[in-house]
Order: structure tokens, then sequence, then C-alpha cells
């Protein structure tokens, strides 16, 4: 009896020390990837390797992809490798090899190598998240959403928005206004009139279900952290588990309200000039369910109104800190406009020089996807070293690590639009500003985004002066969110110009 339980206890034992030697091993391999293939890395920490995410004082995506850029940036190396928790990463520094990467060498690059799930989450089956062939396909296909044409037909549905933050501006004149609320008010309406056609007015009702839902899918939750952390480092695992990365609820909104409209549309011959009714009309060649269409739209959604309301939430509080560039903007609008009869109009957007500088300035100190991704889709030699990057790797480039370079951007904290003349843009290498990605795989909605930005920009500049209050802390930005924003809110003061 007594040499039984001896040898159950040795069994465990036994277990439990080949159990420790297997995960060590398992590690130790695991984090010498880089170290073997002879590329310059950041010494990894159990378990979490070079990440510090679910730790109370983490950093946001944004932020860690920043240091590693600093790091192997301070060791002169043109890239470097790290560990997200397991997953070996590829940090490209050198803009030179980004722009390969990016453009000529592309097809080794196709993925982003984000998290999606067909089957359980049909939602997160969209363009930004999807790979190889399926994206080539439908990105072919949405291409003609955002041509210039489209967006023109767009233009006045903005405009009947913008009016409405207009005037919920007017009635908060020398009060501390939430200036993100406000924008994204103004960029729920038009996303929700742009791409479902439908009236949201998010001023009039800002409880209204659109709004709503804008909130809820940008809440941060420790559940969502949970499956978010699931879906980025071990994807394959949260594909077994049937891992959703939306809540049930913002799923059925979507969905129905998708099926809805286009069963109405359809049975009672309307048409409109929005993304629903051009994939409506592509239905027919593209083959889409309700499903893939509800996909996309959901998309259009939470691509266009976050990060354009983040951008010009950060555009606004920095014109309230420096005046002198909020008046050579405000001169630079009236006399653009005193050709348009006052009005803004499509055409006036682009005589506005000065505005595209400030724009491009705020996206450079605040891109609102500060972080790039792609994935090795077939070996790839980097060029002018013996480095194989592995099919399956991923890569990471820091927008925010480039933007706020002191080699490219001398004072990189300093809010000075003069970097963007078209001299100094001239002077500088392309692909150390990203905001919007580049190659075939950047933002298609990049005219979009401009407009509505613009438009939104110089409503507020040509009608009110901005300054900031007591209640305007300094940005910092929030760890627990994808995006790059405000950890709080953003108080500015409008008075009638
Ligand atoms: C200021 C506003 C915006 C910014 C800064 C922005 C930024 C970006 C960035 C950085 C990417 C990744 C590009 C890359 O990996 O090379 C991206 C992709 C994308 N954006 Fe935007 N975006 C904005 C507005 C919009 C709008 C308004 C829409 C749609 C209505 C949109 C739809 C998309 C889509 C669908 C993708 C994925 C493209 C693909 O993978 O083929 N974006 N955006």
């Amino acid at each position: 009896m007594g040499l039984f339980i001896e040898d159950t206890w040795m069994e465990i034992f036994l277990l439990i020390t080949t159990s420790i030697v297997i995960v060590i091993n398992y590690f130790h391999k695991t984090y010498n990837y880089w170290t073997r293939k002879g590329v310059p890395t950041i010494r990894p920490k159990f378990p979490l390797g070079n990440t510090n995410i679910l730790l109370p004082r983490s950093f946001s995506v944004g932020t860690l992809s920043k240091r590693f850029y600093d790091e192997f940036k301070r060791q002169g190396h043109r890239f470097g490798g790290v560990y997200l928790v397991t997953a070996p990463n590829l940090v490209i520094v050198d803009p030179e090899l980004i722009k390969d990467i990016m453009g000529k060498d592309f097809q080794h690059f196709v993925d982003r190598g984000f998290y999606y799930n067909k089957e359980d989450d049909p939602l997160s089956a969209h363009l930004f998240a999807i790979d190889g062939l399926d994206w080539k396909n439908l990105r072919v296909k949405l291409t003609p959403t955002f041509t210039s044409g489209k967006m023109k037909k767009m233009f006045h549905s903005m405009i009947e928005c913008v009016n409405n933050m207009k005037e919920a501006i007017d009635k908060s004149l020398g009060e501390d206004i939430d200036i993100k609320e406000m924008l994204g008010r103004f960029t729920t309406d038009v996303i929700g009139c742009c791409a479902f056609g439908i009236e949201c007015n998010s001023f009039k009702y800002p409880d209204a279900e659109f709004r709503a839902m804008g909130h809820k899918i940008f809440q941060p939750g420790l559940l969502k952290s949970i499956r978010a952390f699931l879906a980025m480092n071990l994807p394959k695992l949260a594909l077994r588990l049937g891992v959703k990365t939306l809540n049930e609820d913002i799923a059925k909104f979507f969905k129905d309200i998708v099926a809805d409209t286009v069963k109405l549309r359809q049975e009672k011959n309307i048409r409109r000039n929005d993304f629903l009714q051009i994939l409506i009309d592509l239905q027919d060649s593209a083959n889409f369910t309700i499903g893939e269409m509800a996909a996309q739209v959901f998309l259009f959604f939470i691509a266009g109104f976050e990060t354009s309301s983040t951008a010009m939430t950060f555009g606004l509080y920095e014109l309230a800190r420096n005046p002198d560039v909020q008046k050579k903007l405000r001169e630079e609008i009236c006399q653009v406009l005193e050709k348009y009869d006052n009005k803004i109009t499509y055409e006036s957007l682009n005589e506005m020089k000065y505005l595209e500088q400030v724009f491009d300035e705020t996206l450079r100190m605040y891109p609102p996807l500060p972080n790039l991704n792609r994935r090795c889709t077939k070996n790839y030699t980097l060029p002018d070293t013996n480095v194989v990057v592995e099919e399956g790797t991923s890569l990471l480039i820091s927008a925010l690590g480039l933007h706020m370079d002191p080699e490219y951007y001398p004072e990189p904290e300093k809010f000075d639009p003069e970097r963007f003349s078209e001299e100094n843009k001239k002077a500088r290498h392309p692909f150390v500003h990203l905001p919007f990605g580049d190659g075939p795989r950047n933002c298609i909605g990049l005219r979009f985004g401009l407009m509505q930005s613009k438009i939104g920009i110089i409503t507020v500049i040509k009608n009110f002066h901005l300054s900031v209050s007591p209640l305007t802390k300094p940005v910092e930005f929030n760890p627990r969110t994808f995006l790059l924003s405000s950890k709080n809110n953003v108080y500015l003061k409008a008075e009638n110009e």
C-alpha cells in the first residue's frame, strides 16, 4: 500500500517536472527565434515576451510599437525582432525597407494577419481583416465605392450633418465643450447617412442607436480585452474556440439594419447615394450575401467615424493651443470661400493648401492607426542582408515611431504645419509620413476621411475662435484602445468669430 502511494507521488512529481521542462524548453526555443536568425532583438521576459499587455500599467499598442522602433533606431538597426507574447514580430525601422515591403515587394506581404472568423463571427470578415485572394477580389470590387465622383455625391449629405454640429456649438458658446463627443456625433451622422442612408441626428437625439453602438464598439472592457488578446496572440486557438470579437447585440444590430434596408429598397425600388446602394448594385456580379454586405458596411461604420473624429479632435486641440496657426488657417479659409459665395463647396476643399498642411501635421503627431501590420505570405530575403523572413511572420511598422523620429521631424512634439510645405515635404523620405498606410493595402477610405475631416475643421474654424480652458488636460494616450485616442475628454472653449 505504502509503496503504491510512493509510486503515485513519484508519477506526479515526474509529470510536473516533465511539464516544467517542456514549458521551459518551449519558451527558450521560442524566445531564441530572432537570435537564431541573426536578427537584433530586445530581451523578452517570460511569459509576455516584449509586451506588457494585461498588466495594470500597460501601454497602448501604438506606444508599445513606438518603443520598439525607438530602441532599434537608437541601436542603429534597420529592423529588429520582438515577441508579442510568443509570436515573433519583425519591426521595420528603415523607410527604404518599408517602401519595398509595402510597395515593390507587396506580393510577399499581402495579408495584414488579423484574426477573423467567417463562420462564428461573420461581421469580422471585412476588407481590413481578410487575407489572400479573398482580400484581393473584394478590394477590386469595393474600390469603385470611393472614386471622386462617388465622393462628390456624398458631399452634400456631409454639409447637412456639419450644419447640425455648428448649431450645437452655437448653443454652447463660452462653455467647456467635450470636443471629441461633438465630433463623434458629427461623424456618426455622416457615416449613418453615407453608409446606410439613415438620418441619425445625434445632436438632437444623442442616445440614438447609432451613436450608442459607436460608443459600445469602442468601449474598453475586460471580456473584450480577453477576446482581443486571444485573437491577436493565439489566433488558431481563438478560431477553434469560435471566439467572437463583437458582442452579439452589436452584430445583430448591423446585420438587421442591412437586411431590412436592402429588402425595403428592393421592394420599393428606392435608390440612394450611399455605400449600401453601391454594394446592392454590386450584388449581381459580386454575389454578396447579406452577412458579407453587413461586414463591409460595419467596417465603413467603424473605420469611418472613429478615425476621422479622433483626427479632428487632435487637430482642433492643437489649433486651440496654437492661436497663430489657427488665425492663419482662418484667413485662408475665408479667402478661399469668398470665391464661392462664402459656402463650402467640393472644389473649395482642394484650394486650401494650408489646411492640408495643418491636417498632415495633425496626422503626423496623432496617427489614428499608429501601427501598420503585414504578414509575410511568401519567404522574403530582406534587401542587402541574408535574413529570410519566413512565410507566416508578422511585421510591425510603427507609423507613430516614424512620425515622432527627430531625425525626420526635429522637435517632434512641436506642432508645426510648415513641416508640410511643398519644399519641406520634398526634402524628406516619402515613407516617413504614413497616416493612411501605403501600397495596394492602404486606406481605401482616404478620400472620404479627408473630405469629412476638412469639412468639420473648416466649419469650426470659420465660425468660432477656439481656445483651451483650465479643464483642457495635456493629451495622454489611452492604453486600452486599438486606435490612438485620448485617455481624458478633450475640453475646448468656442466663441463667436
Ligand atoms: C482620417 C481618417 C482615416 C485614417 C487616418 C485611416 C487610416 C487607415 C490606415 C492607416 C489603414 C491601414 C493602411 C495600411 O495598412 O497600409 C486603413 C485601412 C483601411 N481604411 Fe482607413 N482611415 C481613415 C478613414 C477611413 C474611412 C472614412 C473609411 C471608410 C469609409 C476607411 C476604410 C478603411 C478600410 C476598408 C481599410 C482596409 C483596406 C484594406 O485592407 O484593403 N478608412 N485606414
